[in-house]
């Protein structure tokens, strides 16, 4: 298990000098297909308002627009939000826009949150603090999605296995469904429902229920 400090903005805006994409996200097969198991793993058609922090160049952004009625996508550097924002132009309830979290936290409701290659830059607190606020701001029967590389790299405060064991120990949340191979983990969360009418405490519901078909 790693857990060190918060990576500064620093590193972001160096990884962004002189390089558009620095992760080629919009380049490589790797991204494509993750991105394309991400999207498989939601477990509704349709979402009503959706938050992707850390957006980068807004290419799972794009994917995610096709499915949400309004998606608000985040980043910390203007660089990567200004991309993000031609990709989504032709979204009209889509938009990229600068914001830092966990230092900012947008108001309202969201019945989808994405942290997409994301929780492992933020420290155990920063990365509760970021959770509980994913749950406050979660609508009743909403989701959160986590995907996390799984190789090491040296400037991240923490590696995905830990990155993951909170996202699945996070109160509020049962998990939906996982998706794990080498390079990177998938989980997808749902709210608990706190009462039902039968004043059971309910757990999040699985796609089959959602369908009706059990
Ligand atoms: C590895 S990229 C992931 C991009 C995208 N989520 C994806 O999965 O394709 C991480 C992005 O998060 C942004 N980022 C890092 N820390 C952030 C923070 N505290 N608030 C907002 N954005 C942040 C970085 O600028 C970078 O663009």
């Amino acid at each position: 298990m790693m857990n060190r400090p918060s990576v500064p903005g620093t590193y972001f805006a160096e990884m962004y000098r002189g390089r558009a994409d620095p992760w080629h996200l919009a380049e490589r097969w790797y991204e494509q297909r993750k991105y394309a198991l991400t999207m498989a793993s939601l477990p509704v058609r349709r979402y009503r308002r959706a938050f992707e922090p850390g957006c980068s160049v807004g290419v799972l952004s794009a994917l995610l627009a096709e499915r949400c009625d309004r998606l608000l996508s985040w980043d910390r550097r203007p660089e990567a939000v200004a991309v993000a924002a031609k990709r989504l132009a032709s979204f009209d309830g889509a938009e990229a826009v600068h914001g830092v979290v966990p230092e900012q936290w947008p108001d309202g409701e969201f019945d989808l949150i994405v942290f997409s290659e994301l929780l492992y830059y933020f420290d155990a607190e920063d990365r509760a603090w970021l959770l509980s606020e994913a749950v406050r701001s979660l609508a009743e029967g909403g989701h959160v999605v986590a995907v996390h590389w799984r190789h090491h790299v040296p400037e991240h405060a923490a590696d995905a296995e830990t990155v993951h064991a909170d996202v699945r120990a996070q109160p509020g949340l049962t998990p939906l469904a996982r998706h794990e191979e080498d390079d990177f983990l998938l989980d997808v969360m749902g709210r608990h429902e706190t009462s039902t009418d039968a004043g059971t405490n309910g757990a999040a519901l699985s796609v089959a229920a959602l369908e009706g078909l059990v």
